[in-house]
């Protein structure tokens, strides 16, 4: 050693988080349980947030309110995954793509892109200048949070953020695309290509301000029949994973696309540590589908937390029984819906919780 060189000790005495534990295939005595968009309007809480800030812009671009409100569900529910309160859409306005997303009526996209000049416009992400908040936020969450729960960044897949601002917000056919897809599909890929590129860089962003594991939401790949996934999915996943993959070997990465049924085995080609079942599929199925070495999430139907207690506990033993023991993050096969009741969500956190294999 150098002089004055001082030898920090080896970190081995800090236990890690249930969720990285069982992704890892280690031996755990329950399965990690988080929700997906477990922070949001179900909460009392938020909807008081709600009012006092009405934008959806200021409440997942301050830092203190995105730390508040990243914390409402752990601080009630104790969950083994902390998300970071924000949205897919958050990096666009730093790739210059103007966005909101409006109250009952989602995302807006100010000028949807549709031509080759268009994509021209498309600026790479620069994650430290473009959302510094994101990078602060969750070093403040890593610290609250303490490794009793791993911290989850996310990142909105290549595919599904084209989806969104070329149809210019939400949309129900997909047409806009799939005639771009179909028609001018260069114009597509090269939109596409800078989107793997620009969301690898903001994943090694967030793991390197605090996240300790993070989620692709490919949410409407699954629009798209499987040669076309294959075309207009799948490689950039791929890219994006073997980028991340170079500088964070062991960063945990879990795929989420919504009605994946048909696409399993292909979300396992990217290449992914976890992929998280929507409800379709029963999840003994996926387990055989997906292999032993894959991790699996999911894949309680959201509308279980509308029923009875007695039936949502039911719901959940029946996934965690057939997921088998190990390799498993206890979740809904899609976010919680909004008017869910809190204490279905907190009686669902306590049957989770005393889960023994
Ligand atoms: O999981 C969490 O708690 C973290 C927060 C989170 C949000 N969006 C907050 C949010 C996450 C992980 C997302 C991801 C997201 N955003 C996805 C992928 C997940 C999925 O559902 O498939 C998608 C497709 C979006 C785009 C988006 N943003 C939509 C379709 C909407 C809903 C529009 C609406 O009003 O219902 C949003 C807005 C949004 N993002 C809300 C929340 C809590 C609701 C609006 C609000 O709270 O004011």
């Amino acid at each position: 050693f150098l002089p004055g060189t001082v030898v920090e000790p080896k970190t081995a005495s800090v236990a890690e988080p249930l969720l990285l534990n069982a992704v890892r295939g280690e031996d755990v005595e329950r399965p990690p349980v988080w929700l997906m968009r477990q922070a949001g309007r179900y909460m009392k809480s938020y909807q008081i947030i709600c009012e006092k800030y009405p934008s959806f812009r200021e409440r997942s671009e301050n830092v203190d309110l995105v730390v508040e409100i990243s914390l409402q569900p752990w601080n009630v529910f104790k969950p083994d995954g902390v998300i970071l309160f924000s949205d897919i859409l958050t990096p666009l306005s730093g790739m210059n793509i103007p966005f909101d997303i409006v109250k009952g009526k989602g995302p807006v996209i100010f000028n949807p892109l549709r031509t080759a000049a268009d994509v021209d416009q498309v600026r790479e992400f620069f994650p430290e200048e473009s959302v510094p908040y994101v990078g602060e936020s969750l070093t403040i969450l890593r610290k609250e949070v303490d490794n009793k729960a791993a911290v989850l960044g996310f990142v909105g897949a290549p595919f599904t953020l084209a989806s969104y601002v070329v149809e210019g917000g939400s949309s129900k056919h997909f047409s806009k695309i799939k005639r771009l897809a179909f028609s001018q599909p260069k114009v597509l890929h090269a939109l596409l290509q800078k989107f793997a590129i620009s969301m690898a860089k903001y994943i090694q962003y967030q793991a390197d301000n605090g996240a300790q594991a993070v989620q692709i939401f490919d949410s409407w790949a699954t629009e798209l029949s499987p040669v076309d996934f294959e075309e207009f999915s799948l490689p950039y996943l791929k890219q994006i994973v073997d980028t991340v993959r170079r500088t964070h070997p062991n960063l945990p990465l879990i795929l989420y696309a919504s009605g994946s049924g048909g696409l399993l085995e292909r979300l396992a080609l990217t290449g992914v540590d976890v992929v998280s079942l929507d409800w379709t599929v029963d999840m003994a199925e996926g387990r055989r589908r997906l292999g032993p070495d894959m991790a699996v999430q999911g894949n309680v139907d959201p509308g279980v937390l509308f029923g009875s207690k007695d039936f949502i506990t039911n719901r959940i033993n029946d996934v965690v029984r057939k997921a088998g023991k190990g390799k498993h993050i206890l979740n809904l096969g899609h976010g919680i819906v909004v008017g869910t009741p809190e204490e279905n969500v907190a009686h669902f956190f306590e049957v989770a919780k005393g889960i023994r294999y």
